[in-house]
């Protein structure tokens, strides 16, 4: 068990399952303060009572904007925003045939969402001068072929439009010791994507390796994950730029 003293306090959205249950997990393990939220108070509260000790919780649902404000408002200082929370809704469709409203609810969940958790919590990291931002994004913004993948074309959309909001935001916050960054977490096998072949603890690990890089690390870029070789030890992970995909 690491030890306590690190000091600093991560929050995660969408963390009662899934790679943002894993990823509070894992932050707790290393020694974070770990603020774990989820639509519901009865989700959040129940998830953090089985992380353990010292895990507080808040209810945050991030198409809410009282929701998000009063969990702002709860929070206190954070050094890590984890911005996770999503959905998958439009798998198995294709761009011509994809009913709309369901582009509609994922840009609303996991765009604008995101989005509205970020203008609540990114300001008063710069007016302090510190915190990493991390925005969940996805191998569909360009893993399949070098392009968009069509086959999930409102979900491909959302992730890739949040890689370009990281690259406005890292330019906003360029040289205010604020970092914002875009993470790719592979095919993780969750409720989401149950075929998958990745544990969530494997994800949370990289994850919190990203979020962990030194304050000089970097910003304003797309982290893939990647597998790395056990005799290989290599703690940087890949990057390439969110406007490449
Ligand atoms: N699994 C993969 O292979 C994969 C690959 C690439 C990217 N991702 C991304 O990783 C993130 C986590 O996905 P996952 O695989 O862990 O899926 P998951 O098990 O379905 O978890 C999704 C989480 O998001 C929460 N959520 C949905 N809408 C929300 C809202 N309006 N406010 C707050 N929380 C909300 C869910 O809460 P409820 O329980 O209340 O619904 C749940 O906690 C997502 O952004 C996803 O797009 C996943």
């Amino acid at each position: 068990m690491t030890d306590r003293t690190d000091g600093r306090t991560a929050l995660i959205t969408g963390a009662n399952r899934g790679i943002g249950r894993a990823l509070a997990a894992e932050l707790h393990h290393r020694g974070l303060h770990v603020l774990l939220t989820a639509r519901t108070a009865e989700d959040a509260r129940a998830a953090a009572g089985d992380i353990g000790p010292g895990t507080r919780w808040h209810a945050l649902d991030t198409t809410d904007e009282d929701s998000v404000k009063r969990a702002a408002q709860a929070a206190g200082p954070l050094d890590i925003l984890v911005c996770n929370a999503g959905v998958l809704l439009d798998a198995g469709t294709d761009p011509l045939s994809v009913p709309l409203d369901l582009v509609e609810e994922t840009l609303r969940v996991n765009l604008l969402g995101t989005w509205r958790v970020i203008q609540h919590f990114l300001p008063p990291m710069v007016r302090r001068r510190r915190g990493h931002v991390l925005v969940v994004s996805s191998g569909t913004t360009a893993e399949f072929g070098g392009r968009l993948f069509a086959g999930a074309p409102g979900y491909s959309l959302s992730k890739s439009a949040l890689n370009g909001l990281t690259t406005m935001l890292a330019a906003l916050t360029e040289g205010t010791g604020v970092r914002v960054n875009a993470v790719n977490p592979g095919r993780v096998r969750t409720r989401m994507m149950p075929a998958m072949p990745q544990p969530p603890e494997d994800a949370a690990r990289f994850i919190a390796d990203v979020a962990l890089l030194p304050g000089d690390g970097p910003t304003g870029r797309f982290l893939a994950e990647h597998r790395r070789p056990a005799e290989t030890p290599d703690p940087t992970p890949q990057e390439r730029p969110c406007d490449s995909t």
